[in-house]
């Protein structure tokens, strides 16, 4: 049973799927496609985007994670990620950070090419993760 509506679950399920037709992804050959549903209800989605020079390759939860934010939204309350596969993917630990910045608690969701699906929460995939609670002023 997911924590999320099921008619919510799915529309962000099928963002997912979509977005990884758009992935560029020469290098590894890898599609992946991730949804954010953020604070306002609204959804965003992304792809993986790749470079010529490796490590500037962006993972798809950031695209979807970023376009969110350059939108308005400050929170994020789940996230899917869908890669075309049978082995399911879960977010990177780079991702898993920046997933903590605005949804410490969020439902993260991964689908693949069969009908298994997993669905956790960020606090499970990064336990005492450094956040924005750390940079608080210190009392002197
Ligand atoms: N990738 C993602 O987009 N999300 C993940 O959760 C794992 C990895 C991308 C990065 C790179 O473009 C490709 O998959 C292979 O690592």
């Amino acid at each position: 049973m997911s924590m999320l509506p099921r008619p919510v679950c799915q529309r962000l399920e099928k963002a997912a799927r979509q977005a990884a037709a758009k992935s560029y992804s020469p290098y590894s050959r890898f599609k992946v496609g991730a949804a954010v549903l953020a604070g306002s209800g609204k959804i965003y989605a992304g792809c993986n985007v790749e470079n010529a020079s490796y490590g500037l390759c962006n993972c798809a939860e950031r695209t979807a994670i970023f376009s969110a934010i350059a939108a308005g939204e400050r929170r994020i309350t789940a996230v899917a990620v869908y890669t075309p596969t049978k082995a399911l993917t879960r977010p990177c630990g780079a991702c898993r950070q920046v997933i903590h910045e605005f949804g410490p608690k969020a439902t993260i969701i991964s689908v693949g090419q069969s009908r298994a699906r997993i669905e956790t929460t960020l606090d499970v995939l990064l336990p005492g993760a450094f956040g924005p609670k750390n940079l608080k002023r210190q009392k002197l």
